[in-house]
Protein backbone atom coordinates (compact mmCIF):
# COMPACT_ATOMS: atom_id res chain seq x y z
CA UNK A 1 0.00 0.00 0.00
CA UNK A 2 1.19 3.59 -0.72
CA UNK A 3 2.14 5.73 1.86
CA UNK A 4 -0.28 8.09 3.17
CA UNK A 5 0.42 11.60 2.70
CA UNK A 6 0.93 13.01 5.69
CA UNK A 7 -0.64 16.76 4.84
CA UNK A 8 -4.25 17.28 6.18
CA UNK A 9 -6.37 18.30 2.69
CA UNK A 10 -5.20 21.44 1.74
CA UNK A 11 -7.29 24.63 3.08
CA UNK A 12 -7.42 22.06 6.04
CA UNK A 13 -6.17 22.66 9.48
CA UNK A 14 -4.35 20.13 12.15
CA UNK A 15 -5.00 21.21 15.52
CA UNK A 16 -1.39 20.46 17.87
CA UNK A 17 -1.80 20.92 21.49
CA UNK A 18 -0.85 24.70 20.86
CA UNK A 19 -3.10 25.42 18.40
CA UNK A 20 -5.72 23.97 20.14
CA UNK A 21 -4.82 25.74 23.31
CA UNK A 22 -5.21 28.64 21.44
CA UNK A 23 -8.66 27.77 19.67
CA UNK A 24 -10.20 26.76 22.86
CA UNK A 25 -9.00 30.20 24.25
CA UNK A 26 -10.92 31.82 21.94
CA UNK A 27 -13.52 29.52 21.95
CA UNK A 28 -14.05 30.70 25.60
CA UNK A 29 -14.35 34.31 24.99
CA UNK A 30 -16.68 33.65 22.67
CA UNK A 31 -19.00 31.73 24.99
CA UNK A 32 -18.07 34.14 27.67
CA UNK A 33 -19.88 37.16 25.86
CA UNK A 34 -22.80 34.90 24.39
CA UNK A 35 -23.57 33.71 28.09
CA UNK A 36 -23.04 37.32 29.70
CA UNK A 37 -25.92 38.07 27.03
CA UNK A 38 -27.97 35.61 28.21
CA UNK A 39 -27.74 33.16 24.20
CA UNK A 40 -28.16 29.48 24.70
CA UNK A 41 -25.79 27.63 23.25
CA UNK A 42 -27.17 25.30 20.43
CA UNK A 43 -26.18 22.82 18.07
CA UNK A 44 -26.85 20.31 14.76
CA UNK A 45 -25.17 17.99 12.52
CA UNK A 46 -22.19 18.94 10.39
CA UNK A 47 -23.96 17.23 7.35
CA UNK A 48 -27.31 18.35 6.30
CA UNK A 49 -29.54 17.64 2.74
CA UNK A 50 -27.68 19.39 0.42
CA UNK A 51 -31.00 21.51 -0.70
CA UNK A 52 -31.02 22.93 2.81
CA UNK A 53 -28.07 25.21 1.00
CA UNK A 54 -28.73 25.11 -2.24
CA UNK A 55 -31.86 27.18 -2.38
CA UNK A 56 -29.94 30.45 -3.82
CA UNK A 57 -28.00 29.46 -7.48
CA UNK A 58 -25.12 32.78 -7.95
CA UNK A 59 -24.36 33.19 -4.33
CA UNK A 60 -21.11 31.84 -3.92
CA UNK A 61 -21.76 29.20 -0.88
CA UNK A 62 -23.52 26.97 -3.39
CA UNK A 63 -20.60 26.67 -5.68
CA UNK A 64 -18.43 26.07 -2.75
CA UNK A 65 -20.19 23.44 -0.83
CA UNK A 66 -18.50 20.49 0.09
CA UNK A 67 -21.37 17.45 -0.96
CA UNK A 68 -21.82 13.94 -1.48
CA UNK A 69 -24.52 11.18 -2.61
CA UNK A 70 -24.60 8.49 -0.03
CA UNK A 71 -27.42 5.71 -0.27
CA UNK A 72 -29.48 7.85 -2.81
CA UNK A 73 -29.11 10.48 -0.50
CA UNK A 74 -27.59 14.31 -1.44
CA UNK A 75 -25.87 15.25 1.81
CA UNK A 76 -23.66 18.34 2.08
CA UNK A 77 -20.94 19.29 5.23
CA UNK A 78 -22.79 22.65 6.28
CA UNK A 79 -21.29 25.81 4.98
CA UNK A 80 -22.87 28.04 7.62
CA UNK A 81 -24.81 27.63 10.91
CA UNK A 82 -27.49 29.70 9.62
CA UNK A 83 -29.81 27.37 7.04
CA UNK A 84 -29.38 24.60 9.62
CA UNK A 85 -30.68 26.96 12.76
CA UNK A 86 -33.44 28.32 10.64
CA UNK A 87 -34.38 24.20 10.30
CA UNK A 88 -33.97 24.02 14.01
CA UNK A 89 -36.52 26.78 14.49
CA UNK A 90 -38.93 25.78 12.47
CA UNK A 91 -39.10 22.10 13.58
CA UNK A 92 -40.26 23.98 16.97
CA UNK A 93 -42.27 27.04 15.34
CA UNK A 94 -44.84 26.86 17.61
CA UNK A 95 -43.07 25.68 21.10
CA UNK A 96 -40.65 27.96 21.24
CA UNK A 97 -40.49 31.08 23.05
CA UNK A 98 -39.81 34.20 21.45
CA UNK A 99 -37.35 35.89 20.92
CA UNK A 100 -35.26 33.10 20.94
CA UNK A 101 -31.49 33.71 21.46
CA UNK A 102 -29.32 31.06 20.46
CA UNK A 103 -25.44 31.04 19.53
CA UNK A 104 -23.57 28.26 17.96
CA UNK A 105 -19.57 27.53 17.47
CA UNK A 106 -19.25 25.22 14.82
CA UNK A 107 -16.84 24.20 11.86
CA UNK A 108 -18.00 24.77 8.91
CA UNK A 109 -16.69 23.87 5.16
CA UNK A 110 -16.53 25.93 1.88
CA UNK A 111 -14.13 25.17 -1.37
CA UNK A 112 -13.22 28.57 -1.29
CA UNK A 113 -9.87 30.73 -2.99
CA UNK A 114 -7.28 30.69 -0.58
CA UNK A 115 -5.93 33.90 0.79
CA UNK A 116 -5.13 35.05 4.30
CA UNK A 117 -7.59 34.12 7.11
CA UNK A 118 -9.65 32.18 4.65
CA UNK A 119 -9.81 28.43 4.81
CA UNK A 120 -11.84 25.72 3.44
CA UNK A 121 -12.45 24.64 6.86
CA UNK A 122 -13.09 27.36 9.26
CA UNK A 123 -15.04 27.50 13.09
CA UNK A 124 -17.61 30.30 13.49
CA UNK A 125 -18.95 31.40 16.03
CA UNK A 126 -22.74 32.47 15.31
CA UNK A 127 -25.47 34.54 17.25
CA UNK A 128 -28.55 35.19 16.18
CA UNK A 129 -32.42 36.57 17.65
CA UNK A 130 -35.40 34.94 16.27
CA UNK A 131 -38.84 37.08 17.01
CA UNK A 132 -37.51 40.08 17.30
CA UNK A 133 -38.25 42.76 14.29
CA UNK A 134 -37.07 46.26 15.65
CA UNK A 135 -33.11 47.15 15.18
CA UNK A 136 -32.74 46.47 19.08
CA UNK A 137 -31.70 43.08 17.98
CA UNK A 138 -29.09 44.40 15.64
CA UNK A 139 -27.98 46.60 18.49
CA UNK A 140 -27.65 43.70 21.11
CA UNK A 141 -25.61 41.95 18.22
CA UNK A 142 -23.40 44.41 17.15
CA UNK A 143 -22.73 45.30 21.06
CA UNK A 144 -21.84 41.61 21.42
CA UNK A 145 -19.18 41.59 18.88
CA UNK A 146 -17.54 44.82 20.15
CA UNK A 147 -18.01 42.62 23.93
CA UNK A 148 -15.55 40.15 22.37
CA UNK A 149 -13.20 42.54 20.85
CA UNK A 150 -13.03 44.24 24.22
CA UNK A 151 -12.21 41.24 25.90
CA UNK A 152 -9.46 39.68 23.56
CA UNK A 153 -7.33 43.25 24.09
CA UNK A 154 -8.08 44.74 20.58
CA UNK A 155 -8.01 48.35 20.75
CA UNK A 156 -10.96 50.36 19.51
CA UNK A 157 -9.35 52.06 16.83
CA UNK A 158 -8.50 48.49 15.06
CA UNK A 159 -11.70 47.32 14.13
CA UNK A 160 -14.79 49.34 12.80
CA UNK A 161 -18.46 47.72 11.91
CA UNK A 162 -19.58 48.69 8.50
CA UNK A 163 -23.39 49.08 9.07
CA UNK A 164 -26.16 49.01 5.86
CA UNK A 165 -29.54 47.72 4.86
CA UNK A 166 -30.58 45.79 2.64
CA UNK A 167 -34.09 47.03 2.60
CA UNK A 168 -32.90 50.73 2.22
CA UNK A 169 -31.10 49.61 -1.11
CA UNK A 170 -34.22 47.89 -2.21
CA UNK A 171 -36.80 50.62 -1.95
CA UNK A 172 -34.44 53.07 -3.55
CA UNK A 173 -34.28 50.13 -6.81
CA UNK A 174 -37.96 49.38 -5.89
CA UNK A 175 -38.96 53.17 -6.74
CA UNK A 176 -36.25 52.82 -9.83
CA UNK A 177 -34.41 50.54 -12.17
CA UNK A 178 -36.17 47.77 -10.15
CA UNK A 179 -39.59 48.86 -10.61
CA UNK A 180 -41.53 45.88 -12.52
CA UNK A 181 -38.80 43.64 -11.74
CA UNK A 182 -38.59 43.10 -8.17
CA UNK A 183 -37.31 39.68 -8.12
CA UNK A 184 -33.96 40.31 -9.72
CA UNK A 185 -33.31 42.07 -6.20
CA UNK A 186 -31.81 39.53 -4.38
CA UNK A 187 -29.31 38.37 -7.30
CA UNK A 188 -28.51 42.02 -7.92
CA UNK A 189 -27.16 42.05 -4.25
CA UNK A 190 -25.24 38.83 -4.80
CA UNK A 191 -23.64 40.51 -7.47
CA UNK A 192 -22.47 43.68 -5.63
CA UNK A 193 -21.47 42.35 -3.11
CA UNK A 194 -18.38 41.52 -4.86
CA UNK A 195 -17.54 45.19 -5.85
CA UNK A 196 -14.44 45.61 -3.71
CA UNK A 197 -13.44 42.08 -5.09
CA UNK A 198 -13.76 42.40 -8.94
CA UNK A 199 -14.19 46.35 -9.61
CA UNK A 200 -17.00 48.53 -10.61
CA UNK A 201 -16.73 47.55 -14.60
CA UNK A 202 -16.87 43.80 -13.40
CA UNK A 203 -19.89 44.55 -11.87
CA UNK A 204 -21.71 46.62 -14.01
CA UNK A 205 -21.08 43.83 -16.41
CA UNK A 206 -22.37 40.82 -14.32
CA UNK A 207 -25.62 43.73 -13.71
CA UNK A 208 -25.85 44.04 -17.42
CA UNK A 209 -25.61 40.28 -18.59
CA UNK A 210 -28.62 39.76 -20.79
CA UNK A 211 -28.65 35.92 -20.39
CA UNK A 212 -28.73 36.28 -16.37
CA UNK A 213 -31.13 37.28 -13.56
CA UNK A 214 -30.70 40.70 -13.72
CA UNK A 215 -30.29 42.32 -17.03
CA UNK A 216 -30.19 45.86 -16.38
CA UNK A 217 -29.24 48.65 -19.18
CA UNK A 218 -26.11 49.63 -18.54
CA UNK A 219 -26.92 53.45 -17.12
CA UNK A 220 -29.07 51.38 -14.77
CA UNK A 221 -26.56 49.56 -13.60
CA UNK A 222 -24.37 52.59 -13.45
CA UNK A 223 -26.96 53.98 -11.09
CA UNK A 224 -27.09 51.01 -9.06
CA UNK A 225 -23.28 51.23 -8.35
CA UNK A 226 -23.83 54.97 -8.06
CA UNK A 227 -26.35 54.29 -5.01
CA UNK A 228 -23.35 52.39 -3.14
CA UNK A 229 -20.87 55.21 -3.08
CA UNK A 230 -23.39 56.99 0.06
CA UNK A 231 -20.73 56.97 3.09
CA UNK A 232 -22.90 58.88 5.73
CA UNK A 233 -26.74 58.49 6.03
CA UNK A 234 -27.45 62.26 4.98
CA UNK A 235 -25.70 61.32 1.79
CA UNK A 236 -27.96 58.32 1.66
CA UNK A 237 -30.95 60.03 2.54
CA UNK A 238 -30.17 62.16 -0.40
CA UNK A 239 -30.40 59.18 -3.08
CA UNK A 240 -33.51 57.26 -1.23
CA UNK A 241 -36.79 57.95 -2.18
CA UNK A 242 -38.47 60.42 0.54
CA UNK A 243 -39.90 59.15 4.29
CA UNK A 244 -38.45 55.95 3.62
CA UNK A 245 -38.84 53.26 6.55
CA UNK A 246 -35.33 51.48 6.24
CA UNK A 247 -33.63 55.15 6.98
CA UNK A 248 -35.37 55.57 10.05
CA UNK A 249 -34.34 52.12 10.93
CA UNK A 250 -30.62 52.71 10.40
CA UNK A 251 -30.79 55.98 12.35
CA UNK A 252 -32.33 54.31 15.30
CA UNK A 253 -29.63 51.57 15.11
CA UNK A 254 -27.27 54.33 15.48
CA UNK A 255 -28.65 55.83 18.11
CA UNK A 256 -29.15 52.70 19.85
CA UNK A 257 -25.09 51.85 19.11
CA UNK A 258 -24.36 55.12 20.77
CA UNK A 259 -26.19 53.98 23.82
CA UNK A 260 -23.87 50.89 24.05
CA UNK A 261 -20.73 53.16 23.45
CA UNK A 262 -19.38 52.14 20.39
CA UNK A 263 -21.20 54.56 17.99
CA UNK A 264 -17.45 55.97 17.32
CA UNK A 265 -16.81 52.07 16.15
CA UNK A 266 -19.12 52.39 13.59
CA UNK A 267 -19.70 53.62 10.12
CA UNK A 268 -22.50 53.71 7.57
CA UNK A 269 -21.36 52.07 4.15
CA UNK A 270 -23.57 51.82 1.66
CA UNK A 271 -21.65 49.31 -0.20
CA UNK A 272 -21.73 46.83 2.39
CA UNK A 273 -24.41 44.14 0.79
CA UNK A 274 -23.46 40.98 1.59
CA UNK A 275 -23.19 37.80 -0.29
CA UNK A 276 -25.87 35.69 0.83
CA UNK A 277 -29.19 36.52 -0.60
CA UNK A 278 -31.38 35.94 2.48
CA UNK A 279 -30.52 39.31 3.97
CA UNK A 280 -33.55 41.49 4.27
CA UNK A 281 -32.59 44.62 6.47
CA UNK A 282 -29.73 45.77 8.17
CA UNK A 283 -26.44 43.95 7.00
CA UNK A 284 -23.26 44.60 8.88
CA UNK A 285 -19.32 44.09 8.56
CA UNK A 286 -16.12 43.95 10.83
CA UNK A 287 -13.04 45.13 9.45
CA UNK A 288 -9.53 45.61 10.63
CA UNK A 289 -9.00 49.45 9.63
CA UNK A 290 -5.44 48.43 8.51
CA UNK A 291 -7.62 47.07 5.47
CA UNK A 292 -5.13 43.59 5.75
CA UNK A 293 -7.66 41.40 6.06
CA UNK A 294 -11.03 40.07 4.75
CA UNK A 295 -14.19 40.69 6.87
CA UNK A 296 -13.72 39.05 10.79
CA UNK A 297 -17.82 38.92 11.38
CA UNK A 298 -20.38 39.61 8.98
CA UNK A 299 -24.35 39.49 9.66
CA UNK A 300 -27.56 41.22 8.98
CA UNK A 301 -31.54 40.68 9.28
CA UNK A 302 -33.33 37.95 7.42
CA UNK A 303 -36.78 38.16 7.95
CA UNK A 304 -38.12 35.99 4.74
CA UNK A 305 -35.54 32.97 5.08
CA UNK A 306 -38.15 30.76 7.42
CA UNK A 307 -40.72 31.51 4.32
CA UNK A 308 -38.19 30.72 1.81
CA UNK A 309 -37.80 27.15 3.84
CA UNK A 310 -41.52 27.07 3.68
CA UNK A 311 -41.89 28.04 7.58
CA UNK A 312 -43.91 30.63 9.24
CA UNK A 313 -42.73 34.46 8.88
CA UNK A 314 -40.52 34.56 11.72
CA UNK A 315 -38.38 37.74 12.08
CA UNK A 316 -34.54 36.83 12.89
CA UNK A 317 -30.97 38.71 12.88
CA UNK A 318 -27.51 37.19 13.84
CA UNK A 319 -24.29 37.28 12.75
CA UNK A 320 -21.28 34.76 12.24
CA UNK A 321 -17.83 35.43 12.76
CA UNK A 322 -15.03 33.22 12.01
CA UNK A 323 -11.84 31.85 14.04
CA UNK A 324 -9.57 32.46 11.40
CA UNK A 325 -9.29 36.47 10.66
CA UNK A 326 -9.44 37.41 14.42
CA UNK A 327 -5.94 34.65 14.72
CA UNK A 328 -4.43 36.66 12.22
CA UNK A 329 -5.39 40.05 13.15
CA UNK A 330 -4.21 39.28 16.83
CA UNK A 331 -0.99 37.82 15.66
CA UNK A 332 -0.40 41.14 13.68
CA UNK A 333 -1.31 43.48 17.01
CA UNK A 334 1.16 41.09 18.45
CA UNK A 335 -2.00 40.05 21.31
CA UNK A 336 -1.62 36.50 21.01
CA UNK A 337 -1.31 35.08 24.30
CA UNK A 338 1.37 32.73 25.74
CA UNK A 339 -0.57 29.43 26.70
CA UNK A 340 1.52 26.92 28.49
CA UNK A 341 0.38 23.20 28.91
CA UNK A 342 -1.97 24.06 31.96
CA UNK A 343 -0.75 21.90 34.29
CA UNK A 344 -0.71 22.67 38.79
CA UNK A 345 1.42 20.26 40.30
CA UNK A 346 3.82 16.85 39.30
CA UNK A 347 3.73 14.16 40.87
CA UNK A 348 6.96 12.20 40.82
CA UNK A 349 8.49 8.60 41.57
CA UNK A 350 11.72 8.36 42.03
CA UNK A 351 11.14 4.35 40.90
CA UNK A 352 8.85 2.29 40.54
CA UNK A 353 8.58 1.01 43.92
CA UNK A 354 7.41 4.63 45.09
CA UNK A 355 4.81 4.31 42.09
CA UNK A 356 1.76 3.20 44.15
CA UNK A 357 2.47 6.22 47.00
CA UNK A 358 2.60 8.64 43.49
CA UNK A 359 -0.56 7.37 42.54
CA UNK A 360 -2.35 7.79 45.92
CA UNK A 361 -0.93 11.30 46.14
CA UNK A 362 -2.09 12.20 42.51
CA UNK A 363 -5.74 11.02 43.03
CA UNK A 364 -5.73 12.90 45.91
CA UNK A 365 -5.24 16.26 44.52
CA UNK A 366 -7.02 15.74 41.31
CA UNK A 367 -9.90 14.88 43.22
CA UNK A 368 -9.44 18.23 44.95
CA UNK A 369 -9.43 19.60 41.75
CA UNK A 370 -5.84 20.43 40.77
CA UNK A 371 -4.46 19.54 37.52
CA UNK A 372 -2.11 17.14 37.99
CA UNK A 373 0.56 15.31 35.69
CA UNK A 374 1.87 12.31 37.34
CA UNK A 375 5.77 11.68 35.75
CA UNK A 376 5.50 8.18 33.65
CA UNK A 377 8.45 6.10 33.64
CA UNK A 378 11.37 8.31 35.65
CA UNK A 379 13.26 10.51 33.88
CA UNK A 380 15.74 12.43 35.36
CA UNK A 381 14.40 14.98 38.03
CA UNK A 382 16.80 17.60 36.02
CA UNK A 383 14.31 17.18 33.19
CA UNK A 384 11.30 16.48 35.67
CA UNK A 385 11.62 20.12 37.07
CA UNK A 386 12.47 21.80 33.46
CA UNK A 387 8.91 20.58 32.00
CA UNK A 388 7.84 22.01 35.24
CA UNK A 389 8.91 25.03 35.00
CA UNK A 390 7.89 25.54 31.46
CA UNK A 391 3.98 24.41 31.76
CA UNK A 392 3.80 26.98 34.74
CA UNK A 393 3.30 24.33 37.44
CA UNK A 394 3.01 25.50 40.71
CA UNK A 395 4.07 22.27 42.51
CA UNK A 396 6.41 18.97 42.55
CA UNK A 397 5.86 16.13 44.62
CA UNK A 398 8.40 13.92 45.10
CA UNK A 399 8.37 10.52 46.19
CA UNK A 400 11.98 9.00 46.81
CA UNK A 401 12.24 5.59 48.75
CA UNK A 402 12.94 7.50 52.00
CA UNK A 403 10.10 9.67 51.95
CA UNK A 404 7.73 6.81 51.26
CA UNK A 405 8.75 4.81 54.33
CA UNK A 406 7.89 7.81 56.48
CA UNK A 407 4.34 8.42 54.60
CA UNK A 408 5.41 11.29 53.19
CA UNK A 409 5.99 13.45 50.15
CA UNK A 410 8.66 16.22 49.75
CA UNK A 411 6.78 19.04 48.09
CA UNK A 412 8.90 22.05 46.18
CA UNK A 413 6.85 25.09 45.49
CA UNK A 414 8.35 26.09 42.72
CA UNK A 415 7.33 29.84 42.76
CA UNK A 416 8.68 30.25 46.62
CA UNK A 417 11.91 27.93 46.31
CA UNK A 418 11.09 26.32 49.25
CA UNK A 419 10.58 22.73 50.52
CA UNK A 420 8.09 21.23 52.50
CA UNK A 421 6.59 17.62 53.62
CA UNK A 422 3.10 16.64 53.46
CA UNK A 423 1.92 13.53 54.79
CA UNK A 424 0.71 10.92 51.35
CA UNK A 425 -2.52 9.86 52.63
CA UNK A 426 -4.49 13.02 54.73
P1 LIG B 1 -20.39 34.92 6.15
O1 LIG B 1 -20.09 36.36 5.94
O2 LIG B 1 -20.37 34.03 4.98
O3 LIG B 1 -21.79 34.86 6.90
O4 LIG B 1 -19.37 34.36 7.21
C1 LIG B 1 -19.25 34.95 8.48
C2 LIG B 1 -17.80 34.99 8.91
O5 LIG B 1 -17.27 33.65 8.90
C3 LIG B 1 -16.85 35.75 8.00
O6 LIG B 1 -16.89 37.13 8.30
C4 LIG B 1 -15.52 35.13 8.38
O7 LIG B 1 -15.07 35.58 9.64
C5 LIG B 1 -15.91 33.68 8.56
N1 LIG B 1 -15.68 32.91 7.32
C6 LIG B 1 -16.53 32.68 6.31
N2 LIG B 1 -15.96 31.93 5.35
C7 LIG B 1 -14.70 31.67 5.77
C8 LIG B 1 -13.61 30.93 5.24
N3 LIG B 1 -13.68 30.28 4.09
N4 LIG B 1 -12.46 30.86 5.97
C9 LIG B 1 -12.36 31.49 7.16
N5 LIG B 1 -13.37 32.19 7.71
C10 LIG B 1 -14.52 32.29 7.03
C11 LIG B 1 -22.41 33.71 7.26
O8 LIG B 1 -21.90 32.62 7.21
C12 LIG B 1 -23.78 33.93 7.84
N6 LIG B 1 -24.41 32.62 8.01
C13 LIG B 1 -23.66 34.69 9.15
C14 LIG B 1 -24.99 34.91 9.80
C15 LIG B 1 -25.44 34.33 10.96
N7 LIG B 1 -25.93 35.73 9.36
C16 LIG B 1 -26.95 35.66 10.21
N8 LIG B 1 -26.65 34.80 11.17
Amino acid sequence: MAKPTLQAPRGTRDFYPDEYRLREWLFDHFRRVAKACCFEEVDAPMVEHAELFTRKAGEEIVQQLYHFELHDRHLALRPEMTPSIARMVMARAGGLRLPARWFTITQNWRYERMTRGRGREHFQWNMDIWGEPGVAAEAELIGAVFQLLDALGVPAPAVKIRINSRALLEESLRAGVLAKRPEAFEPLCVVIDKLDKIGADAVVEQLCDGAGPIGLAPAAARDVVGLLEARDLDEAAARAPAGTPALAELRRLFELLDAYGVAERVVFDASVVRGLAYYTGVVFEAFDTRGALRALCGGGRYDRLLETLGGPAIPAAGFGFGDMVILELLKDLELLPQLARPVDDLVYAFGEDQRPAAIRVASRLRAGGRRVELVLGTPKLKRVLGDADRSGAKRVFLLGPDEVDRGVAAVRDLAAGTQSEEPIEP
